[in-house]
């Protein structure tokens, strides 16, 4: 806000801790030249027409933008800028805290704590699998993928991998590609960091629980979108897979009373694998970056649209 404040721009600031109705931000974008959004905002081919032929730059301050409609922004031209780099290390150490959250019980057992059910040192008591030692299965080795490649390294984990084609960071990390089949049925843990298109929706869905080893651990600190999760929650419950860590749902925020959130083997988050303040300050000014530029006819520092609008 600083930076947009000294810049020679009107600005018009969504005041409200929660995002703005469709309805108010298609309103409010009407004559706009920029609009910094989150990935909360949709952005689609009615709001840019209700916001008019001014609108010269969509910049988004998160490294997805399935809210956005970005070919309805490519057809008119629109450049949109995202986040990428910075939060993939801050989202790669959220992963491994859900990791070892749900292998090693820690909500739960911190909850007991607080309720007065530690009565003793109990030889079973909280006992849950290794991460140490484990095969651990990544979908997408992207940045973040790789990031907590790397991180595992320490673990002695045997890492595989799946992506459309083979990645090149593969070697750098010890990982193998496997196809999703041969990666669910042969994982401990599996860790999604895929994108949410119209390829990876409900990706992990019946038929992938029913692969999953019976001790399974399921990750999401993707996309909600990625996971079915009414399979999910009737995966958990049959005992298909042991837990999951989740640090997106559909939908977001999940409604407290979601069946999910009284299971004791799942951990569900707020959406906060970039919410290291590092990341965070560092997204923001990577989106004021892409703003301006797009504001001055500017190339967008990352930019998400097909290279004619890059
Ligand atoms: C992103 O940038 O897409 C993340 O989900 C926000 O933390």
């Amino acid at each position: 806000m600083q930076r947009l404040e000294a810049a020679p721009i009107a600005l018009d600031v969504w005041p409200h801790p929660t995002p703005p109705p469709y309805p108010i931000l298609t309103e409010r974008v009407r004559g706009c030249q920029g609009l910094l959004c989150l990935l909360t905002d949709r952005i689609d081919a009615a709001l840019l027409s209700a916001a008019g032929p001014d609108l010269a730059v969509v910049s988004q301050m998160a490294v997805g933008v399935d809210n956005i409609d970005v070919a309805a922004c490519t057809a008119s031209g629109i450049p949109v800028g995202h986040t990428p780099g910075v939060l993939s290390e801050a989202t790669a150490d959220l992963t491994l805290a859900l990791m070892l959250a749900t292998a090693r019980r820690l909500i739960e057992a911190a909850a007991d704590v607080k309720a007065g059910r530690w009565r003793t040192w109990d030889p079973m008591g909280w006992v849950g699998p290794d991460l140490y030692g484990a095969t651990v299965g990544i979908v997408g080795l992207g940045r973040i993928g790789a990031a907590v490649a790397r991180r595992l390294q320490g673990f002695d984990v045997e890492l595989l991998y799946h992506n459309p084609r083979p990645s090149a960071r593969a070697a750098r990390v010890n990982a193998t590609w496997v196809d999703l089949e041969t990666l669910l049925g042969r994982s401990d843990f599996v860790t999604l960091h895929c994108p949410s298109t119209a390829a990876t929706h409900h990706l992990i869905a019946a038929a992938a629980f029913r692969r999953m080893k019976p001790g399974a651990i399921l990750i999401n600190t993707a996309r909600g979108s990625v996971v079915d999760q009414d399979a999910l929650l009737g995966a958990l419950r049959s005992g298909q897979i042991a837990a999951a860590g989740l640090d997106v749902t559909t939908p977001e925020p999940l409604p407290p009373e979601h069946p999910l959130l009284a299971l004791t083997n799942v951990v569900v988050l707020p959406h906060i694998g970039s919410a290291s303040l590092s990341a965070r300050l560092r997204m923001a000014d990577i989106a004021v970056d892409n703003l301006l530029a797009g504001l001055q006819g500017r190339p967008l520092f990352h930019c998400v649209n097909p290279d004619e609008l890059q």
